[in-house]
């Protein structure tokens, strides 16, 4: 049983109001059902970043000239990097970034083999915590600027104090040359959004509850999943999506040894997901120590995707 896990669901379980981390979103299952999120007509997110990313791919493949190593944390996706690297034809390195070695050594050779002139330096690091890369680039002495790729709106996951922390562990990484490309999910009306997040296929609910599913076959939790409703809502003050898991009566739920009581309508937040309009971006970003080289958005300005530079 992995324990790390048991600690977070029981702590935020026990806390008031009732969370939990959504980074546990991501088991086999849960992986699928995101994947077939980013494929749904109401998840605006995916579609719209790739058509912006294949708009702009000559614009981003000047950027990754010889002198140019290109990072990308939480390395996975071949799709939207692909586009990037297509465009790139005198780019020497790759170097994908992730916690997980064996995912991180997949996503390499992934890559390598789709683009066998491109060398690959797999990273295995935490990008919430500062990263060296000074002693690895040595075998690179041609390589002047670092470029980093995060695209997906992941930032939009982090809480601003740690999307800050994030900038600014990419500030440290990136060194004296280079800067970011960086995908972040634009505001938009209440209702487009809302639906991205509670979509008429019902995958995103089913991705939501597949957070108990794994609570019960990993932790031996015995939630039952129709006591449970989705629910999505945008909460304009702090400007973010947030996904609820609603209590559909009073209930106790047994985890291990420990048993949770739930009210009726009670809700689990899981799920933060913070929009970004162009300036309140800027704002975070120049806090970390970034400048905007450039910004493009999509015709109805639904997603943005910045150049920052340091
Ligand atoms: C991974 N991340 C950018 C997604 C988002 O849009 O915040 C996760 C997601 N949650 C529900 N739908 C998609």
């Amino acid at each position: 049983m992995d324990k790390i896990f048991l600690h977070d669901v029981l702590a935020g379980l026990n806390a008031s109001p009732k969370t939990l981390p959504c980074k546990y979103f991501y088991d086999r299952r849960g992986s699928e059902l995101f994947e077939k999120i980013c494929a749904c007509d109401d998840y605006y997110v995916t579609r719209t970043e790739m058509a912006l990313l294949q708009e702009i791919a000559p614009q981003l493949g000047a950027l990754l000239d010889a002198n140019t190593a290109l990072i990308e944390p939480g390395a996975g996706g071949l799709k939207k990097v692909s586009i990037l690297l297509q465009a790139a034809k005198q780019l020497p390195l790759y170097a994908p970034l992730d916690i997980s070695g064996d995912f991180l050594h997949e996503a390499a050779a992934n890559i390598a083999r789709h683009f066998p002139n491109l060398q690959t330096q797999a990273i295995v690091g935490d990008f919430t915590k500062q990263i060296d890369i000074d002693a690895l680039l040595l075998a690179y002495p041609h390589i002047t600027h670092r470029l980093i790729f995060f695209p997906g709106s992941t930032f939009g996951n982090f809480d601003p104090i740690q999307g800050q922390e994030f900038l600014q562990n990419m500030r440290h990484l990136i060194g004296n040359k280079g800067g970011m490309i960086i995908g972040v999910d634009a505001v938009k009306p209440v209702h487009i959004l809302e639906r991205a997040y509670d979509d008429s296929e019902g995958v995103t609910a089913a991705f939501n509850k597949n957070l108990l599913k794994r609570i019960n076959d990993e932790l031996g939790g015995d939630f039952n999943l129709s006591n449970f409703k989705h629910r999505a809502v945008f909460n304009q003050q702090h400007s973010r999506i947030e996904m609820h898991l609603d209590s559909m009566q009073a209930q106790n739920v047994p985890i291990g040894e420990q048993t949770i009581a739930f009210d009726a309508g009670e809700s689990i937040h899981t799920e933060n997901s913070y929009k970004y309009d162009v300036p309140h971006f800027t704002n975070i970003a120049g806090q970390a120590g970034f400048t905007i080289k450039q910004y493009w958005q999509d015709s109805k300005q639904y997603f943005t995707i910045f150049h920052l530079m340091v």
